[in-house]
């Protein structure tokens, strides 16, 4: 079954002259475990990706650091020649090492190899968006990003890229980036539980740039909170539903990525965060992730 875009919940949301469904979908989940190497039903990470576009989602996430280069190259076997609606956002700035971890790759020649690696594998001549990772795995680290960010506005002026924007940040260094050139989204860890980012997503709607939370489920530790239990019981939803649901409504410059490499988790994801959640619902919610008074 085809779904149009506008159908999804929460519409869209512009990307420059891109226009990005707020529900979109996250394809990390698709390489192995540890996001290495390949699938074990690489039959249906390919089925999970076609029902992407059939949903009528125009926003894929992905990474050439994932499996590494698994993933990328899933999307381009499922999804070449991409229709013209699909915008695909990727990220440079971190690459695997051979115990699966995320080492920062942030000189001006791995931020350049990466730009060409993610066109290699995804089959494009411009990336559509491109995302600066900084931090490290437990999260953002002071300092400055004028080097890597510099080398990728260089990339985006020399036609390789559309938009750019930065991910695990901290509000410095998207200060910092917006001061070096205009960015169109951050991408940064935040769901019902993790609110520290509450005071930048408001700054960034007023300035029109759009909030891209990941873990949006909780990533490898899904979420869990009896109040989101009760919310969602009361709901006849699931947990899952109602995380989605609160953050489509929280803010309306936040797309969401949710992760799954099952199509029947991408359906219950992409439907159930247009759930309408009450007042009631809403104050419950919004106690889970701030700090007790
Ligand atoms: N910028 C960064 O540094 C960064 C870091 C991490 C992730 N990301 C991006 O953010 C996206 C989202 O993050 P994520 O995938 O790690 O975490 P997530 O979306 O918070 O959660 C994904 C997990 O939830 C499960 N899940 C999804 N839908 C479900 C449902 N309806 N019912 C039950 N379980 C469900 C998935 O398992 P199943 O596969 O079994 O559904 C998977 O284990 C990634 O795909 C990636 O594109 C970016």
């Amino acid at each position: 079954m085809s779904t149009s875009s506008s159908s999804l919940p929460g519409g869209t949301w512009p990307l420059g002259e891109l226009a990005m469904t707020r529900v979109g979908y996250g394809a990390m989940q698709l390489a192995g475990p540890g996001v290495m190497g390949p699938p074990a039903d690489v039959d249906a990470a390919i089925e999970t990706l076609r029902g992407v576009v059939e949903l009528g989602i125009t926003h894929i996430d992905t990474a050439d650091a994932y499996g590494p280069r698994i993933t990328n190259e899933l999307i381009r076997t499922a999804l070449h020649p991409y229709p013209k609606s699909l915008h695909i956002v990727t990220k440079v700035g971190a690459r695997r090492d051979e115990h699966g971890g995320w080492p920062p790759a942030r000189g001006q020649e791995d931020v350049r190899r990466a730009v060409q690696d993610n066109l290699e594998t995804l089959g494009l001549d411009v990336l559509d968006v491109v995302n600066l990772r900084l931090g490290d795995a437990t999260g953002p680290q002071d300092g400055s990003v004028a080097e890597p960010f510099e080398t990728l506005v260089e990339l985006q002026q020399r036609g390789l890229i559309r938009h750019v924007g930065v991910s695990n940040a901290t509000a410095e260094q998207v200060a910092e980036a917006r001061s070096i050139a205009p960015i169109v989204c951050v991408q940064n860890m935040y769901n019902l539980a993790h609110r520290q980012d509450d005071e930048l997503i408001d700054e960034l709607a007023a300035a029109g740039i759009a909030y891209v939370p990941f873990f949006p489920l909780g990533g490898f530790s899904p979420l869990q909170s009896s109040a989101l239990s009760a919310v969602a019981d009361r709901l006849g939803s699931t947990p899952m539903s109602v995380g989605l649901a609160w953050l489509l409504q929280r803010s309306p410059n936040i797309l969401l990525i949710p992760g799954t490499s099952s199509s029947t988790h991408l359906r219950e994801n992409t439907f159930g965060a247009g759930l309408t959640l009450s007042d009631d619902d809403w104050a419950a919610l919004d106690q889970i992730g701030r700090p007790a008074q």
